[in-house]
């Protein structure tokens, strides 16, 4: 287990003054950015992005460049030898062996906290699956940090995709962390928000309703979060086609919201927020997209320093013969890895991914 480095696998592997240290260095980076240029000098980044990313991979991209570092790393895994059969382990292995920070994106969940098993240099989870994307949360963080100038006592309205999008999942699982915020999850039935985090929104104490109307749900909302529908998450085409269309923010249902709402969305947009609205000031998603660069120049300054060795796996046992059972967990195609499961409110879930183990198939 690699133990020397710290890594972000998950916002809620740091106690949240941490997130909080890491918000008020994005704000003061996007206050004097020149005082940053020479940060991270002589130091090198790799980004490994085995699904496709705009923001995410050239946000992290230009924060190194901008740290005075230099970058490395493959943006199609078919262009590597990932082709050619290598697994995860040795391509980490080896990648982490000329770099100083290693970004990965992949399309299973728990792929991050897999590579930092074997890295040999810091690991960011820069998205694993439908599972969490916390670089994501930090960039939202500081967009309310600095648009609404608090992380607590917000009412925030989530629409869209929250059953695939782990953008929603991370950010609720930070938002409840802070005081009396308060969160209306819009989404259809069938794309409602995993059990585990509806346990952990119950576990918490926080106050929270699920909705099927965004036009009933927008006008007491401080935040409102819009999500794409995850096209590449569903198991098929006719599934994805029925959810598509099915929320849609306007300029008539901007109407019904508060002046101060802020509207949020972690891009890329396809149908769900009509052009129009991008006009509308309450409209901060372009904005948000900046605050991500910033954001994510003081994550990889706090992580070179190095200060708190990760702790990944605990290496709790399944008994009575359970195992992970979701077949979008690392631990599915990369067989060699420990299997590891922890004790989660009295259900063992698996420490890659959090979904509950299951009787193991006979
Ligand atoms: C999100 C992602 O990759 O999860 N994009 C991003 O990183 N800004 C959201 C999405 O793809 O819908």
């Amino acid at each position: 287990m690699s133990n020397e480095y710290s890594h972000l696998i998950d916002l809620n592997d740091y106690p949240v003054e941490w997130w909080n240290k890491v918000i008020t260095l994005g704000a003061s980076i996007c206050a004097h950015p020149q005082r940053y240029v020479q940060a991270c000098a002589g130091k090198i980044m790799a980004t490994l992005f085995y699904e496709p990313s705009t923001r995410t991979q050239m946000s992290f991209q230009s924060a190194m460049i901008r740290l005075g570092g230099s970058i490395i790393g493959f943006d199609n895994p078919m262009t590597s030898s990932v082709s050619k059969g290598e697994n995860l382990k040795d391509t980490t292995k080896v990648v982490s062996s000329y770099s100083d920070i290693l970004v990965i994106r992949h399309p299973y969940a728990g792929a991050a906290k897999a590579a930092a098993l074997t890295a040999d240099c810091s690991v960011i989870n820069a998205g694993d699956g439908g599972h969490l994307h916390p670089t994501q949360t930090l960039t939202d963080l500081l967009t309310l940090h600095m648009e609404k100038g608090r992380l607590s006592g917000l009412k925030v309205g989530l629409c869209g995709d929250l059953l695939y999008g782990r953008t929603v999942h991370s950010l609720l699982k930070a938002l409840s962390c802070y005081p009396d915020n308060e969160f209306v999850l819009i989404s259809t039935r069938e794309l409602r928000v995993p059990h585990y985090i509806i346990q952990m929104l119950t576990d918490s104490g926080c106050k929270f309703r699920e909705e099927t109307s965004l036009e009933d749900a927008i006008g007491d909302l401080d935040v409102l979060y819009m999500t794409r529908i995850q096209r590449e998450r569903f198991a098929s085409q006719a599934e994805y086609l029925a959810q598509k269309d099915v929320f849609r923010l306007t300029p008539d249902k901007m109407l019904r919201a508060k002046p101060a709402l802020a509207v949020l969305h972690p891009l890329p947009r396809v149908d769900e927020i009509e052009m129009a609205v991008d006009k509308d000031e309450r409209a901060l998603y372009f904005k948000q997209a900046k605050y991500g660069m910033y954001v994510r120049m003081a994550l990889i300054l706090r992580l070179l320093e190095c200060e708190t060795p990760a702790k990944l796996l605990t290496g709790g046992k399944a008994e009575n013969g359970r195992c992970c059972g979701n077949p979008k967990c690392i631990t599915a195609t990369e067989r060699y890895l420990p299997a590891s499961f922890r004790n989660a409110g009295g259900r063992l879930v698996c420490e890659y991914c959090d979904e509950e183990a299951i009787p193991y198939p006979n």
